[in-house]
């Protein structure tokens, strides 16, 4: 079925149309067999692509999870449009080493931006203002380091291995960074520490953009790896309370020195029935509002304490291979959670039903119903290609909702806005489907429950879509293809 899909194909990409988290890591996995050639262009380890791989879940920050493949010969690049913290990286090569996964064809772009220390210090520094309405950023020094790149002030990969060049530009950065204290202590300190991580990852490094540029006129496989997703775009989301890097269709191509006209099938990731949000910004459809929101954001907030709160038993499988909590997702508290007339504590029920906490920060996603307004937005840029992924999580509640338009004091517009304080204003436009009962076990779409079919039409409808796959489930093949 998925050769049916990927028939004539040269480059797909695996996008999100949303806020990010919609199981990018999964759908990368399923299509990985096909692509000679998995590149990431954008983000940095804010990103978290989880993927179960023999069982067990594996979370890749940094590195495409292509890598699970490079022992058949694929190649895995991170792209020119990332941005590099080098422990964190080092830390993931590591991760591979125990597990035994090879990385022999891992190429590092040159030219991706280097995460400094000062990066990640104003990072976090910025984070602390998110009760004064900062926007919760992952704390990893991500919009620091592109703010860098566009002033011209970054340091690259390629700057790692001219000690002179590099020492040259962190003095540089000294003047702007001047509460950081970049003292030559502070730089010899630097040096020292990365001198080896360096040397770890040099093997590695290339010009990823002309060894793109010979795979793709070799006519090899290419499969792109979005991160976040577009509506934390900084060029097409909800800004200011966005990511630094352009996840659309256009910045990942860019990331990877292609452009968006070579992707033959680019794939538009939406959570469906349900969405989520993680940090601070407008979310039209977010259950219980500014309350879900605050709730979500203050400190302390994990999986471990709501489960506790609602005294759900769980246990947490701590070792090399893994750090899990695990409990039962289908618990008669979540399932009543689920069902509850209260949006706060139904947000709560969904959460936990599809375990919806970040793979980077562990923070709570904020939860609310698919946004088909903000779906058929992301669609003009990312493509008609929608994948709906996590489509079993919302089982067994009553109903489900789809937003077709957005209510401004009685106004009812079908257009998004980026205008995020406008868009804080407005107020969903549901239409209402029975809910459904379990779907991992189905296999093909005709078997699909006659009322999310029906959702589905409409949303295609609606969006000017098309549907391409569905994801019933955490695994490989828990994938259905509705149409080529
Ligand atoms: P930053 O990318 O760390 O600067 O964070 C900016 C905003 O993007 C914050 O609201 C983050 O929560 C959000 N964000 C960044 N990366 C991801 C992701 O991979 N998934 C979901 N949200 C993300």
């Amino acid at each position: 079925m998925l050769e049916t899909l990927l028939n004539d194909v040269q480059t797909a990409a695996v996008l999100c149309n949303q806020f990010g988290d919609s199981g990018k890591g999964k759908v990368i996995h399923a299509l990985a067999p096909w692509a000679d050639v998995i590149a990431r262009g954008t983000g940095g380890n804010n990103a978290g692509h989880t993927l179960i791989l023999n069982g067990q879940e594996m979370v890749f920050h940094l590195i495409p999870s292509g890598i699970v493949y490079d022992h058949e010969g694929k190649i895995n690049i991170m792209g020119n449009g990332m941005v590099i913290d080098l422990e964190e990286l080092c830390k993931e090569l590591d991760q591979l080493d125990t597990r035994k996964i090879s990385y022999n064809n891992l190429m590092i772009s040159q030219d991706a931006h280097v995460i400094m220390p000062y990066h990640i210090s104003q990072d976090q520094q910025k984070n602390q203002s998110l009760a004064q309405g900062g926007i919760g950023s992952t704390g990893k020094g991500i919009g620091p380091c592109y703010t860098d790149k566009i002033a011209r002030r970054g340091i690259m990969i390629g700057d790692l291995y001219d000690v002179d060049r590099l020492v040259k530009k962190i003095k540089k950065a000294e003047l702007f960074y001047p509460e950081q204290k970049i003292d030559d202590g502070a730089i010899d300190d630097f040096i020292q520490k990365i001198k080896p991580l360096a040397a770890r990852i040099k093997p590695f490094v290339r010009d990823t953009i002309q060894e793109m540029h010979q795979f793709y006129n070799q006519g090899k496989k290419i499969l792109l790896e979005g991160a976040q997703g577009l509506l934390l775009s900084i060029e097409y989301g909800t800004y200011p309370y966005v990511t630094s890097s352009d996840c659309s269709l256009n910045g990942t191509a860019a990331g990877v020195g292609l452009s968006a006209r070579a992707v033959d099938l680019p794939l538009g990731l939406v959570k469906f029935p349900f969405m989520t949000r993680v940090g601070g910004g407008p979310f039209p459809t977010e259950l219980g509002g500014r309350d879900q929101e605050e709730y979500c954001q203050q400190p302390g907030r994990t999986l471990e304490s709501e489960l506790q709160l609602y005294e759900i038993s769980s246990t947490r499988e701590f070792n090399l291979e893994s750090n899990q909590v695990r409990y039962d997702r289908r618990h008669p508290a979540i399932l009543r959670m689920m069902n509850d007339s209260d949006p706060c504590t139904k947000a709560v029920g969904i959460r936990l039903a599809a375990n919806e906490f970040g793979a980077t920060t562990g923070r709570p996603r904020r939860i609310g119903w698919v946004d088909a307004v903000a779906a058929r937005y992301a669609a003009g840029i990312n493509g008609p290609y929608f994948v709906l992924t996590k489509v079993d999580c919302v089982a067994d509640t009553g109903h489900f909702n789809v937003c077709y338009g957005y209510n401004t004091n009685g106004t009812i517009s079908p257009l998004f806005s980026r205008d995020s304080e406008a868009l804080r204003g407005v107020s969903p436009e549901y239409k209402q489907y029975e809910g459904y009962s379990d779907l991992r076990d189905l296999t093909s779409y005709d078997k699909f429950p006659q009322s999310v079919r029906k959702a589905i039409t409409e949303f295609e409808w609606f969006t000017k879509g098309k549907v391409v796959m569905l994801s019933t489930g955490p695994k490989d093949n828990q994938i259905i293809v509705k149409e080529a």
